[in-house]
């Protein structure tokens, strides 16, 4: 039997530090450190998230190795998130990664962030995963985007948001009705209690497969300033209609475009991914649709889907299989297409 092949993913694009060891495609940890500070504010603030990314690195990663039950010699290499993503942040985990390498002597491997969130699904679990060629639809809070996956690392997006992303939808309407950040999993919680018919908020005409969210946004804030205005305590009599009739539209846009690709390519070989994806209402509308159009659904399990370092690591894992690594120059990218050549440092 060939050597085993041990890879260390270090993930910290945003504000979730993460590190994930994965043997031979199999998890054997992932831990994730979420930073509350952003609550305070709203939002992510990218100057407290490299600090805190910076506080976090060490710890998470030792627990990892430790939870792994693996000494740090058993490493074949590091894969990092190179980009996209915020600046400061990346540099955290680039930087610690380099040094890591270089402390170990084994190879760097630089990830695509977005890539990573596609190819969870190929993290070695008890659940089928996608044939090539498969449509992913990736809903994160930086990216809305409906890819064609022909190979592990040959992705072609057929549309994407020519604004707000998904995510960014989700958080900015919760924002407007005055919820913390992420507004995403609440809305999520408080939808389940609410009528989704309740308001009808008017979808965009976008072209093609592409989406965009920005005027949904404003006419949600337009809605409930006008409603306010009549009664003060509006949202908060009717907090889960309002979040089942928004969080229904958003579904709506996005798998009207998904199911017109799944159409237009002639695949019903379909997944999702990002922090999106862990919305309970779109999983179950596209586990209904298997049925309904005969689709092959492909939903990564609820950990796999926010932010985390064992994505990082299976798509370090097929790069190692291509001995496809960087070397110690690499800079982090806040700007990376799913498609750009990595070569370039
Ligand atoms: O992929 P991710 O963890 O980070 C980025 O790469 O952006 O995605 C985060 C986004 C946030 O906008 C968050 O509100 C959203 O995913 N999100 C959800 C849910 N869980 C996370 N949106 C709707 N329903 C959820 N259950
Ligand atoms: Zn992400």
């Amino acid at each position: 039997m060939s050597k085993s092949i041990t890879i260390l993913g270090i993930e910290s694009s945003c504000d979730d530090t993460s590190a994930a060891i994965i043997k031979d495609g199999k998890i054997l940890a992932n831990i994730v450190a979420n930073q509350s500070i952003h609550k305070l504010y709203g939002g992510v603030v990218p100057e407290l998230a490299s600090r805190a990314h910076q506080q976090n690195i060490i710890p998470v990663v030792a627990m990892a190795i430790k939870q792994a039950g693996i000494d740090k010699k058993e490493l074949d290499a590091i894969a990092f998130t190179r980009g996209p993503g915020l600046m400061g942040s990346l540099l955290v985990g680039t930087s610690f990664s380099k040094a890591f390498a270089l402390g170990l002597n084994i190879p760097l491997i630089e990830i695509n962030h977005m890539q990573g969130h596609i190819l969870a699904h190929f993290i070695e679990e008890d659940q089928p995963k996608p044939t090539f060629p498969f449509l992913c639809l990736t809903v994160s809070g930086g990216h809305t985007q409906i890819v064609l996956v022909n190979d592990f690392f040959e992705m072609q997006i057929l549309g994407e948001t020519i604004d707000d992303a998904a995510g960014e939808a989700f958080d900015k309407a919760a924002k407007i009705m005055g919820l913390p950040y992420p507004g995403g999993p609440l809305i999520d919680k408080y939808a389940k209690e609410g009528d989704p018919k309740a308001f009808k908020f008017t979808k965009p005409q976008i072209a093609e497969l592409n989406f965009s969210f920005s005027g949904l946004k404003t006419g949600f804030m337009n809605f409930i300033n006008n409603e306010s205005a009549k009664n003060i305590n509006f949202v908060t009599e009717n907090r889960n209609d309002i979040c089942a009739s928004i969080q229904a539209t958003i579904i709506d846009i996005l798998l009207s475009k998904l199911k017109m690709a799944a159409k237009q390519c002639n695949i019903t070989q379909i997944a999702i991914a990002g922090g999106v994806s862990a919305n309970s209402e779109l999983r179950k509308q596209l586990n209904s649709l298997k049925e309904e159009l005969d689709w092959h659904v492909f939903i990564p399990k609820f950990e796999y889907c926010t932010d985390n370092a064992a994505m990082i690591a299976i798509t370090g894992y097929h790069k190692f299989l291509k001995n496809d690594f960087c070397n110690q120059a690499a800079v982090p990218l806040a700007r990376y297409e799913l498609n750009a050549k990595t070569n370039e440092f």
